[in-house]
């Protein structure tokens, strides 16, 4: 009789055992994705911004140029007002004399020339930039002139 309650003390014991050893794994598990859900709630709250394909395109000429009313010219002169300015027209900054002669009143056909080869469209030219080939983001860069330069 006294062999028999040991035995059931152990499997007492041992079942006890299990439910904790379980008990403890599920809490782990709950506390692994409370961790994580916050991670993936932030992703889907804030998609990584699309940027335009102009936008993309205009990386190339952020360097040197700003865009808005009011900015500061950096290597190359301020964009902003380009479409119907005659080239080389900012008093504030000095262009070359190629530019200043080119007789040039930038729209969209001219811009693209431009960007498409500066040094073949205005030879003489001090934007030392190698041009965009691609006709897709000369449109594409041109879109997005029009919008930001206005
Ligand atoms: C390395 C600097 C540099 C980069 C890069 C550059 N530019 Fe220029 N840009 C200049 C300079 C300098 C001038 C003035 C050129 C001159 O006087 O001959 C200029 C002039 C211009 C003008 C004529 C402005 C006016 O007032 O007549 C336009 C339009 C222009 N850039 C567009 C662009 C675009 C679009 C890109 C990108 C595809 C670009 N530039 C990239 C330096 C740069």
């Amino acid at each position: 009789m006294k062999s028999l309650n040991t035995d059931y003390k152990t499997i007492f014991v041992l079942l006890l055992l299990a439910i904790m050893i379980s008990c403890g794994e599920k809490k782990e598990k709950k506390e692994d994705s409370i961790i994580k859900r916050p991670k993936t709630e932030v992703a889907k709250k804030e998609p990584k911004q699309k940027m335009s394909a102009g936008a993309r395109a205009f990386i190339q000429c952020a360097a040197c140029h700003n865009l808005k009313e009011g900015q500061p010219n950096k290597v190359g002169p301020n964009l902003y007002g380009i479409f119907g300015r005659p080239a080389a027209s900012l008093e504030n900054f000095t262009y070359s004399e190629a530019l200043t002669n080119s007789g040039i009143v930038w729209d969209e056909e001219k811009i693209r020339n431009w960007l498409s080869k500066p040094s073949d469209y205005v030879p003489g030219t001090t934007m030392a930039f190698i041009g965009i080939k691609n006709e897709e983001q000369q449109i594409a860069l041109i879109k997005y002139l029009k919008e930001e330069t206005k």
